[in-house]
């Protein structure tokens, strides 16, 4: 029976791009997606750019643009990168939507109105200069315990002790720099400690991994907190409803974009949302209205999906998600990613290297149900792509298909080897059976297990030896019929983790790879010619991967154009990690001459200049104008990084970098060129 399933993933915050850790969570629920989809099932896959809170609104600040072109900006590169990788979403939307406000705002009705919401005055630590309250995270200060300088508000690096920020030694605001007050200020709570009796339930009914249920046993017995869930002015996300200048936390409309990206979604496709989102109020703890909801998530945010949430959902009378699903956090050659060793991997970055169906294979490869931590080891990745992917799945068909093509490309109408084949058609439920539990390389290992029968079958029957000799034709197409078959069904089984693959192979057998019913054995069909379906991994593509991450950190940290962080900060920044000479050779260093230099409307530090790279014309904005009068720089030579990747400014596109030296405020230096310098000269 076609079952009904919504699933999301984590909505990805609007403040950063997507890398190889994001990806572990998009391609496990885009497997177990198009495999519900394969088998026949109406599954709806939606996610959405988490786009409110803080650091949204700051990171916008400095990048000179509004927070609603920020998340313009960044979800635009978030759809192209999931889509580059075969993240199929039903719908892709923002937290930052119509659709979110709307069900926010119902749901937090309904808090009140069944009087889950309280309301007290808090005192918090609040910046002064900047006029902001500030969360721990955006407070340092000395610990006052081991008295080591620079740890953030809530807890020490050193020596691992946990305070509030008010018992930090000289704590200072990391936004301005300026020493933070404690203000007062009224907050809502959602009564979080009501709803105990019904969480100890929720999170033993199934709808969990043991080792996550086991771990909110411990916060449950510990005793539940009231959620605050309101922000004061200024703030990026929905002003609370009957309370101008207080804002819903991002946490709390944040799970709320699952359901409105799919409302966005039905109403454009007529399907109807509250079959999906609403409690039928029949009391089936997985099902309402006969429809299954799952949240695929990373470990860090479980107690947002499992207590929050379904208290939440269950107050305001909308449906319990079937089950959370929990990952663990991706590892790189067994160490956390790392921007200095070139292990902290951005979607763009591998995409600019290798192609998608490499790590998605090698992920499912990995993945089991569990909440492990996933490595990524390169050289296990290089050698299990090629060994599997290459050595075994493809060779069947590179091996098998010449002789059928040879024949006319008529495939035979007898199977040569009907126990073999029917090893095949019997490893479908277990397949499909790992799939569903998502034990992906439970799958893999079973399909590996396929490719290897068949691949000894092959080299048994030696089909490039009977061809030599005439009179073998009809054995040898037998014997490459049953290869080619073998071949479909293990890209059939394959098909929701590599669609690329998939669907080359699709084209070369010459038929849509279904998995909804029973397979069977392809007779008497023809098949087109074969063509290369995936190549081999090369060690030097990883490397040059490897190695743009570390370049992709000179740029994060140059572009400072426009950053607000007070000079104290600056000054503090250490030296960035070690480049090679490789990665410094990339950077296109020009002579540039200012043909123009203007104050920019409403920006305090930028000037923009017009540079004239000797033939071409730049329009670069540089933070430059606390030390120079623009009539000063006209008709001057610069330096210029040429090959920065333009960046969207609110002011405009800056296509460029000037170099300058020196402390910063009134002293910056610009270089002064050497006779004979001319515009569009390479600089080494
Ligand atoms: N915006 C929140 C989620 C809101 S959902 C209503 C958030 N965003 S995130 O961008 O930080 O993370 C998105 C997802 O990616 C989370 O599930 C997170 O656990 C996962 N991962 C982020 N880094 C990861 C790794 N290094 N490894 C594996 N998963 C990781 O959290
Ligand atoms: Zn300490």
């Amino acid at each position: 029976m076609s079952r009904k399933i919504l699933v999301t993933s984590a909505l990805p915050y609007a403040n950063g791009s997507i890398h190889l850790g994001h990806l572990v969570e998009y391609i496990q629920t885009d497997i177990w997606v198009r495999f519900q989809k394969l088998r026949g099932h109406e599954c709806t896959y939606v996610c959405a750019d988490d786009a409110h809170g803080t650091a949204i609104m700051l990171k916008a600040e400095q990048n000179g643009i509004t927070p609603e072109e920020q998340i313009a900006n960044v979800k635009a590169e978030h759809e192209q990168d999931f889509s580059d990788f075969q993240i199929q979403f039903d719908n892709f939307h923002s937290t930052h939507s119509e659709e979110n406000r709307e069900l926010s705002e119902l749901i937090y009705n309904r808090l009140v109105e069944n009087g889950h919401i309280a309301s007290r005055t808090i005192t918090q630590a609040y910046d002064p200069e900047k006029e902001l309250f500030l969360a721990d995270r955006y407070i340092k200060g000395t610990c006052p315990k081991c008295k080591s300088e620079d740890q953030y508000g809530d807890n020490c690096e050193v020596c691992s002790a946990t305070y509030s920020p008010t018992d930090l030694i000289n704590p200072t605001s990391v936004i301005s720099g300026a020493t933070p007050i404690q203000k007062e200020s009224e907050h809502f709570f959602f009564k979080l400690p009501e709803f105990e009796d019904f969480l100890q339930k929720w999170t033993r009914a199934g709808h969990l991994q043991t080792e996550m249920a086991n771990k909110l046993a411990e916060w449950l017995d510990a005793g539940l907190q009231e959620w605050d869930i309101s922000r004061d002015a200024p703030y990026f996300g929905f002003e609370i409803p009957g309370h101008p200048g207080k804002y819903f936390y991002v946490w709390l409309d944040a799970p709320i974009g699952y359901f409105a990206s799919f409302k966005n979604l039905c109403d454009k496709t007529g399907k109807n949302w509250e079959d999906y989102c609403l409690d039928d109020g029949k009391g089936d703890p997985k099902l309402s209205n006969g429809t299954e909801l799952y949240h695929f998530i990373g470990k860090d945010i479980v107690n947002f999906h499992a207590l929050f949430w379904p208290a939440m959902l269950h107050s305001a009378k909308f449906r319990t998600p079937t089950a959370v699903c929990v990952h663990g956090f991706l590892t790189v050659n067994g160490k956390k990613m790392s921007k200095s060793r070139g292990t902290f991997i951005n979607a763009r970055t591998y995409l600019n290297h290798l192609k998608p169906d490499y790590l998605r294979y090698y992920f499912a490869a990995k993945l089991s149900n569990a909440v492990d931590d996933l490595d990524l080891n390169l050289d296990d990745f290089i050698q299990r792509v090629n060994s599997d992917l290459v050595g075994k799945v493809v060779n069947i068909a590179s091996r098998t298909a010449r002789f059928v093509q040879k024949s006319g490309g008529q495939l035979s109408s007898t199977i040569e080897n009907e126990s073999l084949w029917q090893q095949f058609v019997d490893a479908s439920d277990t397949i499909a059976d790992f799939y569903e539990q998502r034990e992906f390389a439970k799958a893999m290992r079973e399909i590996m297990n396929l490719a290897d029968a068949a691949n000894e079958y092959i080299a048994a029957k030696e089909p490039w030896a009977l061809a030599k000799v005439e009179g073998n034709e009809q054995a040898v197409l037998d014997i490459c019929t049953l290869g080619i078959n073998m071949f479909r069904v293990i890209t059939t089984y394959l098909k929701p983790v590599l669609p690329v693959l998939a669907a080359n192979a699709e084209a070369f057998l010459n038929e849509e790879l279904s998995w909804d019913k029973e397979i069977t054995f392809k007779k008497d069909h023809t098949i087109n010619k074969f063509k290369p379906l995936l190549n081999r991994v090369e060690k030097d593509q990883v490397e040059a991967m490897v190695e743009a991450s570390k370049e992709a950190l000179i740029q994060a940290n140059s572009a400072t154009e426009s950053n607000s962080k007070p000079d104290s900060e600056l000054s503090k920044e250490p030296l960035a990690d070690e480049i090679d000479f490789n990665a410094f050779a990339k950077v296109d260093l020009r002579v540039a001459k200012i043909v123009k230099a203007a104050h920019v409307e409403g920006a305090d530090k930028l000037l923009q200049l017009t540079l004239d790279l000797g033939g071409e014309t730049r329009n670069v904005f540089s933070g430059i104008k606390s030390a120079y009068k623009p009539e000063d720089l006209e008709g001057k030579l610069t330096i210029m990084v040429a090959n920065l990747a333009p960046r969207k400014m609110k002011f405009g596109l800056s296509e460029g970098m000037v170099l300058a030296a020196g402390p910063g405020g009134k002293e910056i230096y610009l270089l002064e060129p050497h006779d004979g310098a001319q515009p569009g000269m390479r600089v080494m």
